[in-house]
């Protein structure tokens, strides 16, 4: 099953868990979820109001927003 939804995040957040610093994914691109892995230096160079998607090579396709009710992070992060 595949889902789409919008990420403009391109960085992770910085917590501490137990006095330990951890990096949670913002992205939506990491390996290993939650946790950042680095992949968001991939979405480096995406242009503001494009969308994207990336396949399972890291290759970074654009693609028309022909879905613009989707579910965003912009609509949750004041949940
Ligand atoms: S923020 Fe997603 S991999 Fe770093």
């Amino acid at each position: 099953m595949a889902r789409l939804v919008k990420r403009f995040r391109n960085k992770p957040s910085a917590v501490t868990v137990g006095g330990e610093s951890q990096y949670i994914c913002g992205c939506g691109l990491s390996g290993n979820l939650p946790f950042c892995d680095g992949t968001h230096k991939l979405t480096q160079g995406e242009e503001a109001q494009k969308l994207y998607w990336y396949d399972e090579g890291a290759k970074r396709h654009s693609a028309a927003d022909s879905h613009p009710g989707i579910r965003d992070d912009k609509l949750t992060k004041d949940a």
